[in-house]
Order: C-alpha cells, then sequence, then structure tokens
C-alpha cells in the first residue's frame, strides 16, 4: 500500500502543490528560452508542435510522473526501486532516477549562469542603462556581460546561494513560503508587459509569426527542438516533477492539477513570445539570434517606455524569481536522495548538492569567453548542456517514465493513484501512455538525430 506522507514533509494544501510545479514548469524555459528556439526554427510550425507535444505527450508524462512520486513518497531513484519491486521486476529501474540526477545538475549548471543574465540585468535596469537604448547599445550590454567571466561567476554564485538557502530551508518552510509569493507577481507583470507590446505596431505581424505555421521551416531537427522545449518547459524527465507529487496528499486530481500547470505553462510561454516578437519586428531585428535574443530586446522596449526603469527592473527581478522557482525544483530530487541514502541532514545535503552544480557551471560562464573555442560537436559546454538535457535527455526521461508507467506499473496501481475508475479519462491516458508518447518519442528521435 501507498504511504501516506514523505519524510521530507508535505505541502499543506493542494494549491500550494499547484503553484509549487507551475513555479518549476514557469521559468526561463518559456521567456527566455521558448522565444529564442521558436526564433530560431522560424515560428509558427515550431509553436504548432510544441504546442502539441504539450497535449498529447506533456500532460500525460506528468500526471504519470505525479503518479509515481505520490506512489513511492520517496526521491526519484528510491521511488522507482520500490515501485519496480513491488511489482515484482528488477531494481534497475533506479538508473531512470539516477538519470534525473545527472540531467538536473546539467540543466541547473546552465540555468545558473543564465538566470545570473537576468540578476545583472535587474542592477542595469534600475541604474538606468537601458533608458532610450537602441539595438547597437543592447547588443553591446549583453556582449560587455557575457564576455566578463569575474562578473557571471559571482552572479553564479549568488544564484546558487539563493537556491540552496530555500532548499536547506526545507518543503513547507521553504520551498511553499517562496512559491506562494512569486507566483502570482510573475503572472500579473507578464499580462502588463504584453498590454505594452500589443499596443506598439507590429503585434499582428508577431501574432502572425507565432501563430501562422510555415511547413516549410519544419525540419526534423525543428521537431526535436519543439519536443525537447515541451519536456524542458513542463520540468519533465528528470523526477522534479515526481519528487513534487511524492509531497502531494492522497485526495488531490492528478489529471486535474496537470491540466492546470501545463496550461498555465504554455500560456506564460505564449505570452512571452507575444511580449517579444513585436518589439523584435517593429525594431527590424532578426528572431534566429540565439540565447540573447530576449536579453536583447527588452531592453529596447523598457528604454522607450513610460515608466521603464520601474518596469524593466521589477520584471527582471520577477524573472529571477521565476528562474528560482525552477532552480529549486531541479536541486530537490537529489537533496532528497542524499536525506534518504547517506543520511546527511538537509542543510547539508542542500550545501552539497549546490557546492557541485556551482562547480559545473563554472565551465558554462568560462564557455562564453575564455574558453569559447573549446567546443564539443561545435557547441560550448553552455549550449551543449542545454541541448543535451532539452532535446536528449529529458525526452529520454519521459520515454521510460511511459514506459513504466504504461507497461510495467499494474493497471490496478494507476487506476487507484490517478482515481479516474477505469472510466473513458482514464483510458484515453492508458492509450497516451502506454502507446502515443512512447512512440511519438521514439520517432522524433530517431528522426532528428540522424
Ligand atoms: N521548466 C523549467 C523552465 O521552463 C526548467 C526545468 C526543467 C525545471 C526541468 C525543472 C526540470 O524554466
Amino acid at each position: 500500500m501507498a504511504t501516506t506522507t514523505s519524510v521530507h514533509g508535505m505541502w499543506t494544501t493542494r494549491l500550494a502543490f499547484i503553484l509549487a510545479a507551475t513555479g518549476s514548469a514557469v521559468g526561463l524555459g518559456n521567456i527566455w528560452r521558448f522565444p529564442y528556439t521558436a526564433g530560431e526554427y522560424g515560428g509558427g510550425a515550431f509553436v504548432l508542435i510544441y504546442l502539441l507535444c504539450v497535449a498529447a505527450i506533456g500532460i500525460p508524462i506528468m500526471m504519470a510522473e505525479i503518479m509515481l512520486g505520490r506512489r513511492g513518497r520517496q526521491s526519484p531513484i528510491n521511488t522507482m526501486r520500490t515501485l519496480a519491486q513491488r511489482e515484482g521486476k528488477h531494481p534497475a529501474w533506479q538508473l531512470l532516477g539516477w538519470m534525473g540526477i545527472v540531467t538536473g545538475f546539467l540543466i541547473l549548471s546552465f540555468y545558473s549562469v543564465v538566470a545570473g543574465w537576468t540578476m545583472a540585468y535587474t542592477v542595469r535596469s534600475a541604474t538606468g542603462v537601458f533608458l532610450n537604448i537602441d539595438t547597437a547599445g543592447a547588443d553591446a550590454v549583453f556582449g560587455a556581460l557575457t564576455g566578463d567571466a569575474e562578473r557571471l561567476l559571482a552572479w553564479h554564485t549568488i544564484f546558487m546561494v539563493m537556491c540552496v538557502f530555500v532548499t536547506a530551508r526545507g518543503v513547507a518552510g521553504g520551498l511553499e513560503k517562496a512559491v506562494r509569493f512569486l507566483m502570482p507577481t510573475l503572472f500579473l507583470l507578464l499580462v502588463l508587459l504584453v498590454i505594452y507590446s500589443f499596443s506598439t505596431g507590429s503585434f499582428a505581424k508577431a501574432a502572425d509569426y507565432l501563430f501562422t505555421p510555415d511547413f516549410s521551416k519544419l525540419s526534423a531537427t525543428a521537431v526535436l527542438s519543439a519536443m525537447g522545449q515541451a519536456f524542458f518547459s513542463l520540468s519533465l524527465g528528470m523526477g522534479a516533477i515526481m519528487i513534487y507529487g511524492s509531497y502531494l496528499h492522497s485526495e488531490a486530481s492528478i489529471g486535474g492539477n496537470s491540466l492546470i500547470i501545463a496550461g498555465m505553462d504554455s500560456l506564460v510561454a505564449i505570452l512571452a513570445g507575444l511580449a517579444i516578437f513585436p518589439i523584435v519586428f517593429a525594431n527590424g531585428m532578426q528572431p534566429e539570434q540565439g540565447s540573447g535574443l530576449v536579453f536583447k530586446v527588452l531592453p529596447i522596449t523598457f528604454g522607450s517606455m513610460p515608466g521603464g526603469v520601474l518596469f524593466s527592473t521589477l520584471f527582471f527581478v520577477l524573472l529571477v524569481f521565476a528562474a528560482w522557482t525552477s532552480a529549486i525544483s531541479l536541486l530537490e530530487p537529489v537533496v532528497a536522495w542524499l536525506v534518504e541514502n547517506l543520511g546527511l541532514s538537509r542543510v547539508r545535503a542542500a550545501v552539497l548538492a549546490g557546492v557541485s552544480v556551482w562547480l559545473l557551471g563554472i565551465a558554462c560562464l568560462l564557455s562564453l569567453n575564455e574558453w569559447s573555442d573549446v567546443t564539443i560537436f561545435g557547441k560550448g559546454f553552455l549550449d551543449l548542456f542545454d541541448f543535451l538535457t532539452a532535446n536528449i535527455l529529458l525526452p529520454l526521461g519521459g520515454l521510460l517514465i511511459a514506459i513504466f508507467s504504461g507497461w510495467v506499473l499494474s493497471r490496478a496501481v494507476s487506476v487507484d493513484e490517478l482515481a479516474l475508475d477505469e472510466g473513458l479519462t482514464y483510458r484515453l491516458w492508458r492509450v497516451l501512455i502506454r502507446y502515443v508518447a512512447p512512440l511519438a518519442v521514439a520517432v522524433v528521435f530517431v528522426a532528428g538525430l540522424i
């Protein structure tokens, strides 16, 4: 039988879980990564495939992750081992949890560096650096920041300390307190920003760019990236949502919550696109300029809008918050495991995990400057970790989660945990998790990687 609580603590309410999981999902992936990848792959068709992946693959896998987490009530590694053993299956399923730990380390190492950019931009906003800035000026500010290893290191360090601080304080006292305040504010600001973008001339062009699919631009790599973006944005495939599920009370509906979380996440991504592309087009900028896009575009908007200094400072603060609530979910699975298996205190576990990620992050930030000529498969560490995690490791983790939930876990367990009574919704979920999700991931993989 399922245990009813986790040794690490529990969310105090269902709302707390929704906020935490949405906080994990909504982050740099929506506001930084989505616009620039959509721009790189030509807009509409990419967005359409991304949304399809969220609906047909993302939501069923999210339900599966929450279900497994809540059934196992431990870190992903121990949850997978326990659940496999209860089914009389090989304990090697715990490797899924191990893969998630590695993936989480890799993601957080570059995530923290980019979160550092958002902190640096907060300071620049507040001090009026962006006032009436033009495209060349914005390019220069970005270049100066990413070219300066010391500065990047300082911000990266501060961000990791912030993550360790929250994680060390535990589930209800740290994670939940943080998200309760941060999430609603973030949402409000994004809406204000979209309203502003709407009033600039190129909104229609941006909407057209994002919503009119041009399938001639849709290469196999673009499809792989759209799927990767769906996994990355929904925080799926590495155990973050699984561990958050393990702190969820047994009565809460998994399907309903997953719909809310995925819906909010996609909404924020689309809003971010609608806030950014009008400015791109109004200023004659190129949509395909890579990971600096948002950092080169937003200062221009803010620089010319009334109250821009206040707005941009607030916006970047909130972007820091969004990154923060995602980053703590990347750290939580490994911290829980260190507590369970090595008997470390939560504080020590958080520090140990944080320091390891911090070290790896140094390689990422150096890849932007001192080590810019060190490349593997033509990519520096930051880009490499980004590509490897989003497009390969997360979908692979998701594939295994789908196979485990649909084929290994007994039907009775999933019926019980999802509380769907073998009805139509359950049967739909089961078809998606057994056939659609695994096949889609496998096909996109094979096509995209060749
Ligand atoms: N979903 C987060 C974002 O969009 C990133 C993330 C990925 C968090 C995987 C946890 C796990 O920014």
